[in-house]
C-alpha cells in the first residue's frame, strides 16, 4: 500500500487526510499545527466549516512549504450557480491564503430540496471547469453525489470530478455510489471514516481490533484504505491523530474485508442528499 492515491487527470493525493469539520472549535489554529506535527499533510476543509482562516494561520506559522500541502475546500449549497461559485471560491482562497486549491468540491448536489437541482448544478460545475483550466484548482469534484446525481452532472460536464467525497464507514458503505465511482475512475473519499465513533463500540469490530491488534479506528481508517477509498478522519488529541496514521503494519485478510463489508447497517448519520436530515433516536 503506498502512501498517495493518483487522481484520474495524474494528481497525487496523500492517502490519508485530516478532516477540520469542528477541529478548530475552541482551540483555533493550535489543533491544525498539532495535526502538521503528527504528520498530515492533506486537509480537508469547506466555506461551511468557517475554519478555513485558522488553517491558514496554522500552515503559515508551521512555515511548511505550500507545496508539501494538499488542501480541499467546498462550495456550500447557498453559493452555487454561475454568479456565486467564483466569488466562493476566491473568498476560501482568501481565507487560507493560498494562490490555488489542490482540491475544490461541490459540498452537495441540490443547493435547495425543493427547487430544480440540475440547473444549478450543471452552472456551478461549468464555473468549477473554468477555474481548473484557468489552473487555480489542481482538480475539481463533488461530493454527497449519488450516481443520478452524477449521470445528471455528465448530461453538460466536459470534465469528469476526480472525487467523490461521501460518508463511508463500516456499517454504511455505500456500495452502489462506490462501485459507480471506481468503474469511472472517480477516487472516492471517505467521510466520517469513524462514523463519528458511532461504530467504534460494534462487536465485529472490537474482534477484529484484537485480533489485529490495532483499535478500532485503526481497523476503519485501514478497512477504507483497502476499498480504495482515501479515508478523512477527525480527531483532537495528538495521540489520536497519530494512531489514525499509523496503518501501515497490519493488513485485513480478504475474509475480514468481507466481514465488514457485510456487516448490517450501523452507525449511518441520517444525512442524504435527496431529503431532510433523518434524525434517529
Ligand atoms: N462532505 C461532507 O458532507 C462531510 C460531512 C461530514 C464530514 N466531512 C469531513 O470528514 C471529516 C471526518 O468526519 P467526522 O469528523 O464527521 O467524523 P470521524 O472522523 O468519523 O470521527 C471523528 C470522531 O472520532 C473520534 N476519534 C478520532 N480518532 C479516534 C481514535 N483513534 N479512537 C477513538 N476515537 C477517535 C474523534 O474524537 P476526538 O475529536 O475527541 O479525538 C471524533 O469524535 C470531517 O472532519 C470533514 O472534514 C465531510
Amino acid at each position: 500500500m503506498c502512501n498517495s492515491f493518483r487522481l484520474n487527470n495524474g494528481t497525487e493525493i496523500p492517502c490519508i487526510g485530516f478532516g477540520t469539520y469542528k477541529a478548530t472549535d475552541g482551540t483555533g489554529p493550535e489543533i491544525i499545527k498539532e495535526a502538521l506535527k503528527a504528520g498530515y499533510r492533506h486537509f480537508d476543509t469547506a466555506a461551511f466549516y468557517e475554519n478555513e482562516a485558522e488553517i491558514g494561520e496554522a500552515a503559515a506559522d508551521f512555515k511548511i512549504p505550500r507545496e508539501d500541502l494538499f488542501l480541499t475546500s467546498k462550495v456550500w449549497k447557498a453559493d452555487m450557480g454561475a454568479e456565486k461559485t467564483g466569488k466562493s471560491f476566491e473568498a476560501s482562497l482568501k481565507r487560507l491564503g493560498t494562490e490555488y486549491l489542490d482540491l475544490f468540491l461541490i459540498h452537495w448536489p441540490r443547493p435547495d430540496l425543493k427547487k430544480d437541482w440540475q440547473g444549478p448544478l450543471a452552472e456551478t460545475w461549468k464555473v468549477m471547469e473554468e477555474l481548473y483550466r484557468a489552473g487555480k484548482v489542481r482538480a475539481i469534484g463533488v461530493s454527497n453525489f449519488m450516481p443520478h446525481h452524477l449521470e445528471a452532472l455528465f448530461g453538460s460536464a466536459d470534465i469528469c470530478p476526480s472525487v467523490n467525497q461521501i460518508e463511508f464507514h463500516p456499517g454504511h458503505t455505500q456500495e452502489t455510489t462506490v462501485a459507480y465511482c471506481q468503474e469511472k475512475g472517480i477516487l472516492v473519499q471517505a467521510w466520517s471514516p469513524l462514523g463519528r465513533k458511532r461504530v467504534l463500540e460494534h462487536p465485529l469490530l472490537k474482534e477484529l481490533s484484537g485480533k489485529y491488534g490495532v483499535s478500532p479506528a485503526q481497523l476503519c481508517i485501514r478497512y477504507a484504505l483497502q476499498r480504495g477509498v482515501l479515508p478523512l478522519p477527525k480527531a483532537s488529541s495528538y495521540e489520536r491523530m497519530k494512531q489514525n496514521l499509523d496503518v501501515f503494519g497490519f493488513e485485513i485478510s480478504s475474509e475480514d474485508m468481507y466481514r465488514i463489508s457485510s456487516m448490517p447497517p450501523a452507525g449511518w448519520s441520517g444525512e442524504h442528499p435527496d431529503f431532510e436530515r433523518i434524525y434517529f433516536t
